[in-house]
């Protein structure tokens, strides 16, 4: 069903991003790959999307840089059409609140919320002109159940949900849905011994289904969102989670 369909995958060379490139160019979409300083793990992922007969380019920009990012839109749209955008990238701090300087608080925020903002705001011109489209942002339980030592992350992913239901609102006239997912913890690098404590870990198995998710059964639940599957949802966040969080 997305068969044809030109995406951007922002964050796309590793974890949920990459499976999720992998899910649309097995869908039969184009996707471009955003990276950010990961040329050659972007370009593999593009051959082995080669490989199989899909079709993905890889494209570098910071979206914590405005002009960065609109030089990745006039590159993308230079070349033709975008339907869908997934606004992936993404980064976590863990630092109790009281140690939390400006400055890491700005970082969070510059890639975890202000980043969606940038890209999405480039996506929506284009989309309107077009008569339609559809974005998935990639939220996290925690933007709904908080968590200590995580505040910067936790808020900045609270803000993307109130992005996403805000433009669900302001583009629904403009046939364009946009909506979010918020994981649960998922095994990527960013869910590792090596950025997480043992504490969190402990912490985050404490769910009805006491295991990680797969990066693919996130990208699943974009597949669906971005899909015509999903043509009567918007504003709407979708929980792979394991359970983490049941509310509305
Ligand atoms: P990851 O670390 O593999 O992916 C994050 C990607 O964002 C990386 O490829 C990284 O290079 C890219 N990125 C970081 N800063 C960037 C920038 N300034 N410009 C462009 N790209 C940038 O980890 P994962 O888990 O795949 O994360 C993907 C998204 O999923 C993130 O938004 C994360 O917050 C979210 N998420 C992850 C969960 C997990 O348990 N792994 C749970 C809930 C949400």
């Amino acid at each position: 069903m997305l068969e044809g369909k030109v995406a951007l995958v922002t964050g796309a060379a590793t974890g949920i991003g990459r499976a999720t490139v992998i899910a649309l160019a097995n869908a039969g979409t184009s996707v471009w790959v955003n990276h950010h300083g990961q040329a050659e793990l972007a370009q593999q992922l593009c051959e082995s999307v080669d490989a199989f007969g899909g079709m993905a380019r890889s494209v570098e920009a910071d979206v914590t840089s405005p002009s960065a990012v609109a030089g990745m839109f006039e590159r993308i749209l230079a070349d033709g059409p975008l339907d869908l955008l997934v606004n992936n990238a993404g980064i976590i701090l863990e630092k109790p609140f009281l140690d939390t300087s400006e400055q890491d608080w700005s970082r969070v925020f510059d890639v975890d919320l202000h980043g969606v903002y940038r890209c999405t705001q480039h996506a929506l011109r284009h989309m309107r002109s077009r008569g339609g489209g559809s974005i998935v942002n990639v939220a996290s339980d925690l933007g709904f159940l908080g968590r200590s030592d995580y505040a910067a992350y936790c808020t900045a992913k609270a803000g993307v949900i109130g992005l996403t239901r805000s433009l669900a609102r302001e583009f629904a006239a403009d046939g364009i849905r946009v909506n979010a997912v918020a994981p649960g913890p998922i095994a990527t690098a960013m869910v590792s011994p090596e950025h997480m404590s043992n504490e969190w870990m402990a912490k985050e198995l404490d769910i009805p289904m006491a295991r990680l998710g797969t990066p693919d059964e996130v990208a699943a639940a974009i597949l669906f969102l971005l899909s015509p599957h999903a043509s009567y949802f918007t504003g709407q966040i979708l929980g792979p989670n394991g359970g983490s969080w049941m509310g509305a």
